[in-house]
């Protein structure tokens, strides 16, 4: 498990490097890093894991109204980052108080950077993938908007530098793959962002069931409603219009971007995903697990 060994400041940066992995510094310090190492997680903890872009504030939407049954009070009185706070950023330490149980928590960490406590645990986890060629692109808007965030230059430099893994939380593939080997048993649920758009009730319903939460077919209908795209933009504690415009310019980008699938066909050009395509296949090409979307 991780240790705070591998923690480098670079004074004037925008990122902190932790185990080789970019992290913004505005929302994470060597403090909230050791807080996270140190965070004793409970039996009924959940967890939702993601690479950054691939529907987390989504997942953070969703799931307290599945644990909670459907009341929406907290979608309308704590802003999103604290009502499902990320394990690894500065906020968790001030609100970790307030969360109701069983409580729920979002994290960007690999699986190797998960804290000992969560392993001898029962937690669960909700893993959330989404297709890279979508991520990329949302990550590449992310990057344009969030001031925290180094310049991404061109989408053709942005693609080498997502293809090295020099952006946030590092590569996708080694994300996707420390987690698909993680040997959680039943603790862990996959679910992909495509299969939220195509039917958001059925990923409730699957969730449900594995929060073991018999959620009523009235209750799936109303949180399906309450988290749909047009819901969250609305929404002041979700669409991230709290966050000063200094820190994420929604007018360069909103945070709710376009919430679709397949928006990578209006940015990649061929010999751009030629590369994309290649380098992700070399490094998944030994690995037991298939991707449920095409490359191509
Ligand atoms: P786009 O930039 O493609 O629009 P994350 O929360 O992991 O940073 O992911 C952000 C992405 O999830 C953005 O993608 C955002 O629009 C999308 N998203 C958030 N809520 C959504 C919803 N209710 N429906 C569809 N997409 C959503």
């Amino acid at each position: 498990m991780a240790s705070l060994v591998s923690l480098t400041e670079c004074p004037g940066d925008l990122s902190l490097l932790y185990h080789g992995l970019l992290l913004p510094k505005e929302t994470h310090s060597a403090e909230s890093l050791k807080f996270a190492q140190e965070f004793r997680l409970k039996d009924s903890d959940v967890v939702v894991v993601t690479y950054p872009k691939s529907g987390t504030i989504w997942m953070q939407e969703i799931l307290p109204l599945v644990l909670n049954g459907g009341d929406l009070t907290p979608l309308h009185t704590i802003p999103n980052w604290d009502r499902v706070p990320w394990l690894e950023e500065k906020r968790l330490a001030l609100v970790v108080d307030q969360l109701p149980n069983p409580r729920a928590m979002v994290t960007h960490f690999p699986y190797q950077l998960m804290p000992p406590s969560f392993l001898a645990s029962k937690a669960k986890v909700i893993y959330v993938m989404r297709n890279p060629k979508d991520v990329i692109v949302s990550s590449y808007y992310f990057h344009q908007m969030a001031r925290f965030l180094d310049d991404p230059g061109t989408f053709d430099e942005f693609v080498d530098k997502f293809l090295e893994g020099k952006v946030l939380f590092g590569k996708w593939t080694d994300h996707v793959k420390s987690w698909k080997h993680s040997e959680l048993g039943d603790r862990i649920m996959y679910i992909t962002y495509e299969e939220m758009v195509q039917d958001l009730p059925a990923t409730l319903r699957r969730m449900s069931d594995f929060l073991e939460r018999d959620l009523s077919e009235d209750v799936i209908q109303k949180i399906a409603q309450h988290c749909s795209f047009k819901a969250m933009k609305d929404n002041q504690m979700s669409n991230f219009k709290l966050v000063p415009r200094e820190l994420m310019d929604s007018e360069i980008s909103p945070f709710l971007r376009k919430g679709v699938v397949g928006d990578w066909k209006n940015h990649f050009t061929p010999e751009q995903l030629q590369r994309f395509k290649s380098v992700l296949q070399k490094e998944l090409q030994n690995e037991s697990f298939t991707l449920p979307w095409s490359l191509e």
